[in-house]
């Protein structure tokens, strides 16, 4: 099988992150880095042994040798980049959120389908072994049908006004950094979105949320409580608790190691080491779907995203975050999930 070519927009701290997970995946090359500073992309093109770099991204857009594009910007970049790159014909894994919103992603998702180039959002977590296992569990019927849900994202970060997740003009704020992962965990975990929710929060004098806590309302009766903050350390866990068991995902549960299974007295542990960082295995989905011919990954699927980027456009809508560049359209219109 030939080398999987990667190219990368936006080589900043996740990207070099990918990076380590891609030099431990066989038969991928990191083949190009694109910055908008060419000293940039040099300097990481040198650090992580890539074959060439280039200055602005459109020239990796267009380069002829790379099968796929891994886009690391910020979240108020994310649309730009996927669209140029999904009218080029290059495949593309995005960082979450995919987008600031549901209406920047609804065209890009159309766009993928009707030129039948693959998409996905960068949700790491669904492709790791403990994750993996806790699929298998719950197919298996381990614990019955999951009932309840908590789980807790949250790190005493510096208050950085100009940082990126705190910043409104980058699409900052701590649901779509952090609280998207105890979103989409959740989604995956009861395969549906919710019916309604109740959401609390604080927001950082930026404007943007810095603690929310909710809880998450399900059709079959299920639910899902959550938090996530920029303030403090929390535990970090991920519980599912179903009528015939329970299970724990170690934290920090978006690349945990480790989780038991609870069946009445009997528990079971086990553990699951990452083979490098993590990133290698949404790294090895990627690839596997494009050599395939696929448009979409059936485990991280375009529908989830956009189900929790309408959920995120309620939430903030209740809590009042919208972000300079949103229209009042666009920031929490969609119907779905609008908390009733
Ligand atoms: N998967 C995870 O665990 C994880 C963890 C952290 C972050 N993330 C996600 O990764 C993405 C990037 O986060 P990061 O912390 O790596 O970002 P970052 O280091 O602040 O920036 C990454 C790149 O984005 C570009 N950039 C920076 N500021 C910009 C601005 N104001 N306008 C336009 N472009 C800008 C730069 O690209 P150039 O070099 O081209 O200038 C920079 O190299 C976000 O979507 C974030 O949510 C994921």
């Amino acid at each position: 099988m030939s080398t999987f070519r990667w190219g990368i927009i936006g080589p900043g701290r996740i990207a070099r992150k990918f990076a380590v997970g891609l030099a431990a995946v066989d038969g991928a090359r990191l083949q190009v880095v694109a910055s908008r500073d060419g000293e940039r992309a040099r300097h990481f093109a040198r650090q992580f042994d890539a074959t060439r770099w280039v200055e602005g991204y459109q020239a990796l857009v267009d380069a002829d040798d790379v099968d796929a594009i891994y886009i690391a910007n910020p979240h108020h970049a994310h649309a730009e980049a996927t669209r140029a790159c999904l009218e080029a014909g290059k495949p593309v894994l995005c960082e979450k959120p995919l987008t600031v919103n549901a209406a920047q992603a609804e065209p890009l998702i159309e766009l993928a389908r009707r030129r039948g180039v693959f998409l996905m959002e960068a949700m790491w977590s669904r492709f790791i072994p403990v994750w993996r296992q806790v699929h298998q569990w719950l197919r298996e019927g381990a614990i019955g049908a999951p009932r309840m849900l908590s789980s807790h994202f949250g790190a005493a970060l510096p208050y950085l006004p100009e940082e990126r997740w705190l910043d409104p003009a980058q699409a900052g704020g701590v649901l779509l950094d952090m609280g998207v992962y105890n979103l989409a965990m959740s989604q995956w975990v009861l395969g549906a979105d919710p019916e309604s929710f109740e959401v609390a929060g604080l927001l950082a004098p930026t404007g943007v949320d810095a603690r929310v806590a909710g809880t998450l309302h399900y059709a079959d009766g299920a639910c899902s409580q959550f938090s996530c903050n920029f303030q403090v350390d929390t535990d970090n866990d991920f519980r599912i608790a179903g009528a015939e068991g329970s299970i724990a995902i170690a934290a920090p549960f978006w690349c945990s190691q480790e989780i038991s299974l609870r069946q009445g007295r009997h528990e079971t542990r086990i553990s699951r080491p990452l083979r490098a960082n993590g990133y290698e295995y949404e790294i090895e989905e990627v690839m596997r779907c494009v050599r395939e011919g696929r448009g979409e990954s059936e485990s991280m699927p375009l529908a989830d995203t956009l189900g929790t980027l309408r959920l995120m456009d309620a939430m903030r809508q209740r809590l009042g975050v919208r972000y300079p560049f949103e229209s009042q359209d666009e920031a929490g219109s969609t119907a779905a999930a609008d908390g009733r």
